[in-house]
């Protein structure tokens, strides 16, 4: 009797730690009640001072998410040992939404110090930014712990180039074991945000037969042939503002505003990029599932990884 209550309880023991040690929806019921809302409502005031930081929450998830996994890496600052993630090429001056997450951190350390990952306020925060933007996104598996390291190259081999072709695009996602339809419904983020000037000149002043000329024209105004590189435009000329369908439709009209953008109206990808065109909610619910997956992506769990304390250095 006796060994077998032991037995029940080591069992009982390894099962907790095995619980531990896996994602779940209501990891922080126990541990940090108020952690959901307090970052829900932070997020929403962010969002509602400057429309366009939900873009770039999003954008900030994406970035982490695909260098080393979804571990906040890209939130660490230069030290002697840790070569900062944020001076990569495709991070320096371009992501943006840093001083957002780290006043959130502060205030879920003031309800519950050392207990929330800074990588899951990343994941939450991103979920928070696409709904207050009339984006999809239910509920999300939290349990992440953040890294003690940063990789500068790998954000500067593993983030994909505005300039690259549709292959190379899937297979940056394939690498991250997303595939080539969640590629496309992630893409479809561009619905929102914005892109500097010479991220897309050469595409506005191709001539190419993938660019609609009234389009290129109205780009061109405002992104010069020469200087003012770092002049934003909208990535979604119809609706900038608004997590929805429209990109794909602009995709169809040849009114991508990146070449990245474009090319996934064509090959493999065009018939996805139609199918969203005409079905918001096979878009959304796609867009759900594969934002879902990327912020599953080498996620750090249990014993492994540490909980920041402050979201730009490791404790
Ligand atoms: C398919 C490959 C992708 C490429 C080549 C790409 C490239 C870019 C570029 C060049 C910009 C403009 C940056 C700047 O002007 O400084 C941008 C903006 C943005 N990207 Fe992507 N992106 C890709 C996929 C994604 C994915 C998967 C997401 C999210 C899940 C995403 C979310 C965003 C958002 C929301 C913005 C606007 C950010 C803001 O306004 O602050 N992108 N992207
Ligand atoms: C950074 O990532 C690359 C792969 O992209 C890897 O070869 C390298 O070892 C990593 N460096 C560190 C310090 O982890
Ligand atoms: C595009 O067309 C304009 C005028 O029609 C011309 O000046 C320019 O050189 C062309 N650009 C390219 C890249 O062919």
């Amino acid at each position: 009797m006796k060994v077998y209550f032991k037995l029940i309880s080591i069992l009982l023991l390894l099962n907790s730690i095995a619980c531990e040690a896996k994602l779940s929806t209501k990891f922080y019921d126990g541990r940090c009640r108020d952690a959901a809302a307090i970052i829900r409502k932070s997020i929403e005031k962010a969002v509602s001072r400057e429309p366009r930081m939900a873009a770039s929450l999003i954008r900030l998830h994406f970035h982490d998410c695909f260098v080393q996994g979804c571990d906040a890496s890209i939130l660490l600052d230069e030290t002697s040992t840790i070569q900062t993630e944020k001076m990569a090429i495709p991070n320096a001056n371009s992501v943006r939404g840093y001083d957002v997450i780290e006043a959130v951190k502060r205030e879920i350390e003031h309800a519950c110090p050392g207990i929330v990952s800074c990588a899951d306020i990343l994941t939450l925060a991103a979920r928070d930014a696409s709904v207050a933007v009339g984006g999809p996104w239910g509920n999300v598996r939290l349990g992440r712990r953040d890294s003690t390291t940063a990789n500068r190259s790998q954000a500067e081999t593993d983030l994909p180039s505005p300039f690259v072709d549709l292959n190379a695009l899937i297979l940056a996602f394939a690498i991250k074991g997303l595939n080539a339809r969640d590629m496309v419904a992630l893409s479809g983020s561009h619905t929102i945000g914005q892109a500097q000037c010479f991220l897309f000149r050469d595409r506005i002043y191709s001539n190419g037969s993938d660019v609609d000329t009234g389009f290129a024209t109205t780009r061109r105004q405002r992104c010069p042939r020469n200087g003012g590189d770092g002049n934003l435009a909208a990535l979604d000329v119809a609706t900038p503002d608004l997590l929805d369908n429209k990109y794909f439709k602009n995709l169809v009209e040849r009114k991508g505003l990146l070449q990245s953008d474009q090319v996934l109206f064509s090959g493999s990808t065009g018939g996805i990029v139609s199918e969203y065109t005409k079905k918001p909610r096979v878009f959304a619910a796609d867009f759900g599932k594969a934002m879902k997956k990327m912020g599953e992506i080498q996620i750090l769990l249990g014993k492994n990884g540490i909980i920041r304390r402050r979201c730009s250095a490791i404790n």
